[in-house]
């Protein structure tokens, strides 16, 4: 028996497309500085923090006269947070470059995350090693893990062991918060004399690790449109069957990208979109009667079916939902041993109930027993709630089968409301990957490639135009620090790399928008099917539809 399928044999024979400037090979490629960046905001404070990489020019690719081959190097490379499918692509095409460059060029990958680079754990990626993982989903190449370099001695291992395995530089392929960690680790490195640089690549499934000059993170595209082909079947379903409404959880820890983009790609009857919610101060209730309306309102046309999209992290863009939580967060960081002495569920919710405000406490009463259990689980890393073990969907059905139940009971309401309950989300984060990711992650592997080969540091590796096509997307170089601001973590100003919410006033907001009602009330379902990996172009290569509104749309 084989143990590998047709597609996956034809999948690892794939050339990823790489710009025009980087497919002839890098020894003639040269990098020119533009203007000095600044920061998004807290200018000051920033350059007191970065005082060896603050304010470096964006640099761009261009081609030279060639080069000589140089001396062998090491580099290191680590995965870092969530999978993201064109995790190993973004490797093979640091280490196709690096190879390319001189044979005898090595790279070494931390395995299971940042703390691998704490503990020195490594795996010498080998020309046996890298073919076996082309085109392929997941980090299990040397895999992920989600430990936060924070405290001195942590800084302290990461630099004794980069400079005794020789390190030239280190490849940070992370989100928002891992690409911060390398903006730390660049300067921390610099400020004690080693010569080890700092490059990061974009990646989140979330979107949410996008700006001015970071179009996308990888990830986002081959998980949205993996999710869309689910909903896509569950509306056909829900159009066979007519007798389900569909409630369904998206990830995405707080941005609502991937929830507005799986509700452009599918129609489907409902996207709540969190960021909105949060402008528009709508309590619970008000997100439950605004379900219920259209419940209401499909069942006067004789449709007691639907599908709704939820965003993972819309909990905490319900103001006083976030409000609870982000008081729990402080409180039980605060009385964390305290807590974790308690035996048993029940005398942990009496306990948290006894730290909180009347406003909070009568809140967080009401919400059923799982949801409470929920909201006090074991935070992450960065002290955060786990919104992935949120259960929304099953309270917002619960809640909206309650209103109805009420209405029934006046006579406003005679349908029939039945509900069936998904979570799509490590469904979607190592597929293999769509010929956008493949694409684009391998091109951020070789532009990496570039920054580290001409000496950067501080930089992440970026590729813009990514609406057009492979061939003439733009490689760049973009200094960490111009894509940070201050923001207050567990009580205490931190540098951070922004994160990108849902814009009110971009393109794929405003389209969702328009069609809004329309979608409600008729089916106008779309079922986009599984990824193409080989067909025509249109198809195979189709991008995201907020990535080709966000470039286009006036
Ligand atoms: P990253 O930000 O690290 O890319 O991870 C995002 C994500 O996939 C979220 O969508 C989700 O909330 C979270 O990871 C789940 O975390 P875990 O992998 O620890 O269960």
């Amino acid at each position: 028996m084989q143990n590998i399928s047709p597609l996956q044999i034809e999948r690892l024979k794939y050339s990823a497309k790489l710009p025009k400037i980087l497919s002839k090979g890098l020894k003639a490629i040269e990098l020119t500085e533009n203007s000095p960046t600044t920061a998004i905001s807290d200018v000051d404070a920033l350059k007191g923090l970065f005082s060896e990489t603050f304010g470096q020019p964006n640099l761009s690719v261009k081609e030279g006269t060639e080069k000589p081959q140089s001396e062998a190097y090491k580099v290191g490379v680590v995965l870092s947070g969530g999978p993201a499918s064109g995790g190993h692509n973004v490797i093979l095409g640091l280490f196709d470059a690096l190879k390319n460059l001189n044979p005898n060029n090595q790279l070494l990958g931390f395995k299971k995350g940042p703390g691998g680079i704490v503990d020195n754990d490594i795996l010498e990626i080998t020309p046996e090693i890298a073919d076996n993982y082309r085109n392929t989903g997941g980090f299990d190449i040397i895999m992920s893990g989600r430990t936060k370099i924070e405290s001195p001695e942590q800084f302290k291992a990461c630099l004794d062991n980069c400079n005794s395995l020789g390190l030239k530089a280190l490849l940070v392929i992370g989100g928002d918060d891992s690409n911060t960690n390398a903006a730390l680790l660049a300067e921390y490195f610099k400020a004690n004399g080693s010569s080890t640089q700092v490059v990061g690549a974009p990646k989140t499934i979330d979107g949410d690790l996008k700006n001015d000059q970071i179009e996308a993170s990888f990830g986002f595209d081959t998980a949205c449109k993996t999710y869309s082909e689910l909903v896509g079947n569950i509306a056909r379903d829900a159009i066979s069957s007519v007798k389900y409404y569909h409630f369904i959880k998206l990830m995405g820890r707080s941005a609502s990208h991937i929830a507005l983009e799986v509700g452009l790609q599918t129609q489907a009857n409902l996207t709540l979109i969190g960021e909105e919610v949060e402008a528009n101060q709508q309590t619970l209730k008000q997100l439950v009667a605004q379900i219920a309306d259209v419940v209401i309102e499909r069942s006067k046309l004789g449709k007691d079916y639907g599908v709704i999209l939820i965003p993972e992290g819309i909990v905490e863009f319900i103001p006083e939902v976030g409000r609870l939580i982000s008081n729990l967060n402080d409180k039980m960081a605060e009385k964390e041993t305290e807590f974790n002495a308690l035996s048993t569920q029940d005398e942990q919710i009496a306990y948290v109930i006894t730290l909180l405000d009347a406003a909070d406490s009568d809140l967080f009463k009401s919400l059923p027993n799982n949801i409470q259990l929920q909201l006090i689980a074991e935070r992450d890393p960065h002290g955060n709630v786990q919104v992935s073990l949120i259960e929304t969907e099953k309270l917002l059905s619960a809640m909206v089968g309650e209103y109805l139940d009420s209405l029934k009971e006046s006579g406003s309401y005679k349908g029939k409301f039945a509900v069936h309950h998904h979570f799509f989300g490590y469904e979607g984060r190592c597929a293999a990957p769509s010929n956008f990711d493949a694409d684009y992650a391998y091109g951020l592997g070789t532009v990496a490639c570039v920054l580290i080969d001409q000496g950067k540091t501080g930089y992440i590796s970026c590729l813009k135009e990514l609406h057009l096509p492979a061939e003439q997307w733009v490689p760049m170089g973009i200094p960490l620090t111009s894509m940070m601001n201050m923001e207050k973590r567990h009580g205490k100003d931190k540098p951070v790399i922004k994160k990108a919410l849902v814009e009110l006033d971009g393109a794929p907001y405003k389209t969702y928008t328009k069609y809004r009602a329309t979608w409600a009330k008729e089916d106008a379902y779309i079922f986009p099917g599984p990824i193409q990996y080989f067909g025509p172009t249109e198809v195979a290569d189709v991008k995201t539809i907020s990535l080709n509104l966000e470039k286009t749309a006036k």
